[in-house]
């Protein structure tokens, strides 16, 4: 049952393994969140998350969850084979739901969630944190700028290392692509709009190891090159995203947080000092001073997404992103792992 919004949020978190316990709970603390029960068919860790933020309501079934509860939102951190059925049933319960990223493994699929949306009215929010990062969130604000121009190219990579998304039984390339290169297939799509069409070529070095180049055209006239594989480390940071505008600017945003602002500088010539209006400026988070906007789940986007779903819900206004943008990704993963060198293009 839904609550009467409040000051504060009340939610129930489904799913608590790995993910719940190192970002999504912790992140809740510093946005106006009370986690007043957990749920998972595993009790161990329902009970573990539970002790996180002192959650006394612990359940192993949904169903109990929403029978008992009274909650304004379900935040779901389990894997995209199930969200589609549980976020039906919490949506025909009148409450709303977020769900960690991917949202659905086929178009269809997420397109029925969409559906049950709009026909039962609540809000289905889809964790792209990225786009709540301070470098991303830093980058959108320059591109917003009216000195910026339009955004005429995008070049964005992101990279990783070997490992099976934890819902698929076995490491694919269309695995890997919905499952991790997909914060980017949102990412470019936050920035440039739509992908109107996609052309990409697969590389693979043996079963477990494979990228794709991307070639794409935004809706927007812009163009854009992405490259995402397994052939790197998770080990090691590896991805970028460079923003190219009509008016001699470019954003470029490294490994989540290094901001780099490029102007139209003036040319060097003899004695030229430092031209702040046109010099290129760099911006980093400042990590040697002890304050909790600090901390790497703020800068990687963990807090922003959780304060946008509070702020939104409690003054009852639509959450971003919402499953229209997963639908967007996951209709644009499906488009490069069958593109096979041929052009896809993407209809809505
Ligand atoms: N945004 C990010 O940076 C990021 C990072 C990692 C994972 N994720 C996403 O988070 C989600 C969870 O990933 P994870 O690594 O924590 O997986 P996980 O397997 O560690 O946790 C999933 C949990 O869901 C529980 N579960 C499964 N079916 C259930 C059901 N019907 N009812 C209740 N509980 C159920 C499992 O027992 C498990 O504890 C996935 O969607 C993944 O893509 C996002």
């Amino acid at each position: 049952m839904p609550t009467q919004h409040g000051m504060r949020l009340r939610a129930g978190v489904v799913g608590c393994g790995g993910f719940a316990q190192a970002a999504l709970i912790p992140a809740m603390r510093m946005a106006p969140i009370d986690l007043v029960a957990v749920c998972d068919r595993d009790l161990e860790r329902a009970e573990a998350c539970g002790r996180m933020l002192r959650t006394t309501a612990v359940y192993t079934s949904i169903d109990d969850l929403l029978a008992r509860e009274q909650l304004d939102i379900v935040i779901m951190a389990i894997g995209p084979t199930v969200y589609p059925e549980l976020a039906e049933k919490v949506m025909r319960a009148g409450v709303d739901v977020y769900v960690e990223k991917p949202p659905a493994v086929t178009v269809e699929k997420a397109h029925r969630m969409r559906d049950v949306s709009r026909e039962t009215g609540r809000n289905l929010a889809v964790g792209f944190m990225k786009r709540f990062a301070t470098g991303y969130r830093m980058a959108k604000e320059l591109v917003s700028e009216p000195e910026f121009g339009k955004i005429t190219h995008v070049t964005a990579r992101i990279c990783s290392g070997v490992w099976t998304p934890v819902w698929s039984n076995e490491l694919t390339p269309f695995a890997f692509v919905l499952d991790h290169s997909v914060h980017y297939l949102d990412l470019i799509q936050f920035y440039a709009g739509p992908v109107a069409s996609v052309t990409a070529e697969l590389s693979q070095a043996k079963a477990d190891r494979f990228g794709y180049a991307v070639l794409l055209r935004f809706q927007s006239g812009a163009t854009g090159l992405l490259e995402i594989s397994n052939y790197e480390s998770r080990g090691v940071p590896n991805e970028r995203i460079q923003l190219m505008g009509s008016e001699g600017r470019s954003v470029t945003v490294e490994n989540v947080s290094r901001v780099t602002y490029t102007r139209d500088a003036v040319p060097m010539s003899q004695g030229r000092g430092f031209d702040p209006a046109s010099d290129r400026v760099v911006w980093e988070p400042n990590m040697t001073n002890i304050s909790p906007e600090n901390s790497s789940l703020v800068h990687q986007g963990y807090v922003g997404e959780m304060r946008h779903l509070a702020d939104m819900l409690l003054s009852n206004k639509p959450v971003k992103p919402d499953i229209a943008d997963g639908i967007a990704a996951v209709q644009l993963a499906h488009s490069i792992v069958s593109s096979n060198g041929q052009r896809i293009e993407i209809s809505r």
